[in-house]
């Protein structure tokens, strides 16, 4: 819809709504509708959702579905996918989903087959890969790649970063994978510790290629090439990955050895193009295919379902209702799985760049919170650090929590206790423990508040056979249109994310100061000028 949703009436009965079951414990609704726990669950391709042990009943997810409806979600879903400019603030379409349609599809949009040119790409990919895997790319000295190193930031690093993480088990060419992506030294110097140049092979991902840390950091893996094997060993060293060839030609890196992509794919969405490039080395261009088919079986069910039984819809309504109805600030994404330990971090950037945003895509104040807080660990390691402010403290912090039912290899019945744990952690966050309960198990009375656990706290629970490419592919998209549908009620543009341009241009500006023998001038700010002499005066200048 145009203009402001929280003046709907769809809005103002999900308001009324809330007055009636923010008092309502979860262990009532259980109670009343033992059903609901067969009957709140809902499948996408290999992810099966519980939903159960969410402050809502079926007249909450009716409501929801109502404002759904109300904010245009459908028609915004098939305009993302018909190719418009949605992206109004830059004037793009908003296409990550071509970049995993099948080979006959065909998108075309501003006079283009997109979906033509993303295989173009896939299968340039995939013989590079192919050569690389196969040690027929050979480095200056002839010898084969053992280590990709992928030089990026933001979506340029963390997509392929997790996803290699996410992915090793099949990394099965002896190839490993590193990423540097900080502007802090300790970044690069610790990632290039123990390599053989003559066996590495950088990948440099920068969908702009302008951004000053993929910069600096390419020149200095340039730089430390070039002492070791010479100027000509940089064409066997460097490939690019980016859609400015321009760029990527003035940088020093032939356009025969660059990988592109466009305008229409947002970096925070593009893991699954040519940004996947170190990964799909690893992997192999077939496992990288198979996550390509489980994103676009996710995109199929977001396009297809009935919000009902719509797996990103209900998410992403839920996390409104929590947001905006609750007032909770946060939602922790807590993956049983060591694999996915950046998976928390991906989000962040996935879902954060996304949706914090104050201005509505008409440039508009919003008039309601945006942009969940998204934060996490690993399970079990975060039940021994945060946890305890999940089950007891004052905050409400949804959390998603996301299993498999197959370790890649186990042992000693480990895995089983990892489950066990994802599903305790989850009945105790909702059902808790009360004073009686404690008391009855002979608990001194002074005691007892401390081991009160309130319950009450929701959660989604997501779990998959296996974490595998495509299982992988599924829950990359599944948060993908998570954040579509609540950019979607939100108003918001999800899709730029000019608010990180003004600290960007301010460190180019300030950097000057810090190394100049000049008393420091035209700083923004009384405090930065404080602390610029500070700094100098550490530093000795
Ligand atoms: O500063 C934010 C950002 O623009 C992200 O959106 C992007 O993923 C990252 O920087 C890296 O940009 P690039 O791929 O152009 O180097």
């Amino acid at each position: 819809m145009n203009g402001d949703i929280t003046r709907s009436q769809e809005w103002a009965a999900l308001g009324k709504h809330h007055e009636e079951l923010a008092d309502r414990h979860l262990r009532e609704l259980f109670a009343q509708d033992p059903g609901r726990a067969g009957r709140m669950t809902v499948t996408a391709g290999d992810l099966y959702l519980d939903y159960a042990k969410h402050r809502a009943t079926e007249e909450t997810i009716d409501l929801l579905v109502a404002l759904a409806e109300r904010a245009g979600l459908r028609d915004r879903i098939a305009r993302m996918f018909g190719g418009e400019h949605i992206n109004v603030s830059e004037d793009r379409a908003v296409l990550h989903v071509a970049l995993r349609m099948s080979r006959d599809a065909r998108l075309v949009v501003d006079g283009q087959d997109v979906v033509a040119d993303v295989h173009t790409v896939l299968d340039e990919m995939s013989a590079f890969a192919g050569r690389v895997r196969s040690k027929e790319w050979k480095g200056a000295t002839g010898k084969p790649i053992e280590t990709v190193v992928n030089i990026g930031i933001g979506g340029s690093d963390l997509g392929p970063a997790m996803a290699y993480e996410a992915l090793r088990d099949y990394a099965d060419a002896g190839i490993t994978a590193r990423f540097v992506s900080n502007i802090d030294p300790a970044d690069i110097t610790g990632n290039l510790a123990g390599l053989d140049p003559a066996t590495t092979l950088f990948v440099v991902s920068s969908k702009t290629f302008t951004t000053l840390e993929t910069l600096t950091n390419a020149r200095v893996a340039r730089r430390w090439l070039v002492d070791a094997l010479g100027d000509e060993a940089v064409s066997k060293h460097f490939v690019a990955v980016s859609t400015n060839a321009e760029k990527v030609a003035a940088f020093g890196i032939d356009t025969d050895n660059m990988f592109g992509f466009w305008d229409w794919v947002g970096g925070r969405y593009s893991f699954d193009g040519a940004i996947g490039l170190s990964l799909m080395i690893a992997i192999g261009p077939e496992r990288f295919r198979e996550m390509l088919a489980g994103f676009h079986a996710m995109d199929q069910h977001f396009r297809t379902a009935p919000f009902k039984a719509n797996m990103p819809v209900l998410m992403g309504l839920l996390g409104v209702w929590y947001n905006d109805f609750f007032g909770a600030e946060t939602r922790a994404v807590l993956p049983y799985s060591q694999r996915l330990h950046r998976f928390p971090a991906y989000l962040q950037q996935l879902t954060m760049e996304s949706n914090g945003k104050s201005v509505r895509a008409d440039g508009s104040p919003v008039t309601t919170a945006t942009g969940e807080i998204f934060w996490g660990e690993p399970g079990t390691n975060g039940q021994h650090a945060f946890y305890q402010l999940l089950h007891q403290g004052t905050r409400l912090v949804p959390a998603d929590f996301i299993g498999f039912a197959e370790p890649f290899e186990d042992r000693e019945g480990m895995h089983d206790q990892l489950t066990a744990n994802l599903l305790a952690q989850t009945s105790a966050l909702a059902f808790g423990k009360t004073a009686e309960e404690i008391a009855g198990e002979g608990t001194a009375a002074e005691v007892v508040p401390h081991k009160v656990m309130p319950g009450n706290r929701p959660t989604s629970t997501i779990l998959a056979p296996k974490l595998t490419p495509g299982t992988l592919g599924q829950l990359v998209a599944l948060y993908e249109h998570i954040v579509f549908v609540e950019g979607t009620i939100w108003g918001v543009d999800s899709f730029d994310q000019w608010g990180v341009e003004l600290g960007k241009k301010m460190a180019l500006d300030l950097a000057p100061a810090l190394v100049s023998a000049e008393p420091p001038t035209e700083l923004p700010d009384a405090s930065t000028e404080h602390l610029v002499r500070r700094y100098r005066e550490l530093r000795g200048r």
